[in-house]
């Protein structure tokens, strides 16, 4: 019998060019920014090389394109060690890329063009590769129809199933179509307004919303930290390190990343949630997205 120790991420993979800003460019201005940067990300390859980092077995379903871009947007994963077998290249469509603006802040500003990312279909995903998957994570930047189908085919052969809804592009996530949603508190007023939950304080939102879908939700609160809002009621919360924040992009993809890992080690509640929250912590003291993120001493250490 095969063990389910391997985190599966099916998600988007970019290349990211950032650029330095005085503050988030207004419509029609053209702004002269400084210490322009390429390097990985896209919040599947972001999440699968957070997981990575922390230790466990993690393979990346996805797409790059047949283009420059697709080299450097792998680069990372390769280096650390994560299964890319399972990462297509889709003729005649370029490698998703994002255009970013980071403040001195390190507030963002994130346009992404898709590509290759928008090819990604759930028969990707081989029946092997599911055998020895004990988490699937999912975000929202590879279709949404293809995420909830992998859902399902997961769930149906004993995976535990994770979506990370962000970007929101589709609010509709149905009832019990996964074990855990993770959310940012836009993310969550966008869920509880398309539900109609109403409550005084996302803490209360978030138990609602966990209610009413049959999921776990943990619930990422940027410089406040990140609580779990369970389904049966259950509340705990996390403050975040203090820390001197450089760039946010991908902190919430660490958070995830490694949220998830935590699970497939099999690590208790609170301290999944502790270690996912200091990875995000560490991970903004750093510019860029997968080159930020802390590995599993340098987490322990800081925990
Ligand atoms: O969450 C950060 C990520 O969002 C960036 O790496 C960018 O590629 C976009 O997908």
């Amino acid at each position: 019998m095969t063990a389910r120790d391997t985190l599966t991420v099916f998600g988007s993979i970019n290349l990211d060019i950032a650029v330095r800003v005085e503050h988030l460019p207004r419509a029609g201005e053209t702004q002269l920014g400084s210490d322009a940067r390429m390097s990985p990300g896209g919040k599947g390859a972001n999440q699968a090389h957070a997981a990575r980092r922390f230790g466990v077995p993690v393979q990346l379903i996805g797409a790059v394109g047949d283009d420059a871009f697709a080299r450097p947007a792998l680069a990372g994963l390769r280096a650390n060690g994560v299964d890319v077998s399972g990462v297509r290249t889709l003729a005649n469509l370029p490698t998703g890329l994002a255009c970013i603006a980071v403040t001195p802040g390190g507030e963002n500003s994130i346009v992404v063009a898709p590509g290759a990312n928008a090819g990604v279909c759930a028969s990707f995903v081989t029946d092997a590769q599911l055998a020895r998957t004990r988490l699937v994570l999912l975000q929202m930047e590879v279709p949404f129809a293809q995420s909830l189908r992998l859902a399902a085919r997961a769930r149906e052969r004993g995976c535990w199933v994770m979506l990370n809804a962000a970007p929101m592009v589709d609010a509709q996530i149905p009832s019990q179509a996964v074990d855990w949603l993770v959310l940012n508190h836009v993310e969550l007023d966008q869920l509880c307004a398309a539900r109609a939950v109403t409550g005084a304080t996302p803490t209360g939102r978030a138990l609602q919303l966990a209610l009413l879908l049959g999921v776990d939700v943990a619930l990422t609160l940027g410089s406040r930290g990140a609580l779990i809002a369970g389904r049966d009621g259950r509340c705990l919360a996390q403050p975040a390190l203090a820390v001197d924040v450089v760039d946010t992009t991908g902190a919430g993809d660490t958070f995830a990343g490694v949220f998830g890992a935590a699970l497939v080690a099999g690590l208790p509640e609170p301290t999944v949630l502790r270690a996912a929250v200091v990875a995000a912590s560490l991970a903004c003291c750093h510019a860029g997205a997968q080159v930020a993120q802390p590995d599993r001493q340098q987490i322990d250490a800081a925990l």
